[in-house]
């Protein structure tokens, strides 16, 4: 059965201290809600040890919540008081090129004490994210992420709270500060960097009171570096209504729930443990299982659980179309520790494995270890687009494509939920495919963040 212990520090790891900066901010006469990256604090472990120094937007982690209705704008002045260069990465909306965040390839990074402007339109209802895209290895390992919401402007569920919760570990010194070592190529040729210490909303031991036969809507965001989440819930009963932030046609039984680094679950679920008693979600770990959250049940919300969920009302993503006549990309993952990959393409030559471990790179996409300077595919704009993806490695790799959702491609000729991010198995193979209607340039890459880093990038061009 399932062990509900709180996770201790291990002490292998080095003490080594976050640093802290605190620039001063400043004022803005522009009427444009400020956004900034900054130094701060936060109570990740337990009280009887010191406060984090994190990077976080404004200072916190998660950042503020941007809640905003479907069609609605989002406008942020993001002003970068890190002492490193940063973006903010809008993951999951299907948003213009321009607004994309990705340095050198949508804008300039954001140099420290400069600002950039954000403004654009949110298509589609659902919970999305934003974290930068210079360094996400380190800036989102010390705290840089928060949730972006877009609301159903009808049709949304009834439920009795809407609760944003976002799933991350944190590597973790003994004096519960940020450990460094974040270019470590043990990492980054593995697992990539896994934290010690489990957080929901920067919380070690999140919690929140309910009442039996109260309904909720939980919107599951996986902001780890590197760590999929393997997720159970006990004293609660529901459904998956939504992946990646779109709606599922029919909302799905909740039963385990895989979730990738950068995929996000909607669940509605009913509490059902008794008065006095408890409800968790729970994380199962190679060790046992954790309780993340716990849901503390105190009176009764109504006599009966409400009745079955209609599915959320569809966002307008075009349909695949003639699947068959699609042109179609091939995509070998490849490369890491206990693969096959001897060599690779670096700096424009042929280059064996120690030679791109020494500079960082240890994975490849089509034999190519550098961002390519033709793109895996050219599409014409409203073309539909296969993909199909090997996972040649000794590892699960979460895919995630920009600017636009797509749909696994099943054999029996199904097509799989709309998603942004794809986890691949090691050895698996999956087809992929997305119309291609937004134009730009648009990275296709390994959310875990020292993989994409170490190599597993591409990108696919949209006339
Ligand atoms: Cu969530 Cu390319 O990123
Ligand atoms: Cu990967």
């Amino acid at each position: 059965m399932i062990r509900l212990t709180r996770r201790h520090f291990t002490t292998s790891l080095l003490a080594t201290g976050a640093a802290g900066f605190g620039l001063p901010d400043r004022a803005l006469s522009d009427a444009t809600p400020v956004l900034t990256a900054r130094a701060g604090m936060a109570r990740l472990a337990p009280r009887d040890y010191p406060e984090t120094a994190i990077w976080g937007f404004d200072g916190l982690v998660p950042g503020p919540i941007l809640r905003l209705p479907k069609g609605g704008r989002l406008q942020r002045r993001f002003r970068n008081d890190l002492p490193q260069a940063s973006t903010i990465h809008w993951h999951g909306i299907r948003i213009v090129k321009a607004m994309d965040g990705v340095p050198g390839m949508t804008q300039d990074a954001v140099a420290p004490g400069s600002e950039f402007l954000y403004d654009f339109a949110l298509p589609d209802a659902g919970t999305y994210w934003y974290h930068p895209h210079n360094r996400g290895w380190e800036q989102m390992a010390r705290g840089l992420y928060g949730a972006l919401i877009v609301e159903e402007t009808s049709g949304a569920p009834e439920v009795d709270s809407d609760e944003v919760l976002m799933l991350d570990d944190w590597r973790l010194a003994e004096d519960a500060q940020i450990a460094g070592g974040f270019g470590d190529m043990h990492d980054w040729a593995h697992a990539g960097r896994l934290g010690n210490w489990i957080t929901v909303n920067a919380d070690g031991a999140w919690s929140r009171q309910v009442s039996k036969n109260s309904r909720h809507r939980l919107r599951l965001v996986n902001t780890a570096n590197a760590r999929i989440f393997s997720l159970e819930a006990q004293g609660l009963e529901g459904w998956v209504i939504a992946l990646d932030g779109m709606p599922l046609e029919q909302p799905q039984p909740l039963e385990q729930l895989i979730l990738a680094p950068a995929q996000r679950a909607d669940l509605l679920v009913d509490i059902t443990a008794q008065d006095g008693g408890e409800a968790f979600l729970v994380s199962h770990e190679r060790d046992g299982g954790y309780a993340i959250a716990t849901f503390n049940v105190a009176g009764s919300a109504r006599a009966d659980r409400l009745t079955e969920p209609h599915p959320l009302p569809p966002n307008a993503v075009p349909d695949l179309g003639d699947i068959a006549q699609a042109r179609s990309a091939q995509l070998r993952m490849e490369g890491g520790a206990m693969g096959r990959m001897t060599e690779a393409v670096m700096d424009g030559r042929m280059t064996g494995m120690r030679e791109m471990a020494g500079a960082g790179k240890v994975w490849a996409v089509n034999g190519m270890a550098d961002m390519p300077d033709r793109p895996l595919i050219a599409a014409a704009r409203g073309e539909t687009i296969r993909i199909a993806m090997t996972n040649d490695t000794a590892w699960p790799h979460a895919m995630h494509l920009h600017g636009h959702h797509f749909r696994r491609l099943v054999k029996d000729g199904t097509q799989g939920p709309l998603r942004d991010t794809l986890l691949l198995d090691r050895g698996e193979v999956a087809e992929i495919a997305f119309v291609a209607d937004n134009p730009g340039d648009w990275l296709l890459h390994c959310h875990m963040l020292e993989h994409s880093a170490g190599g597993m990038m591409t990108w696919l061009r949209v006339a």
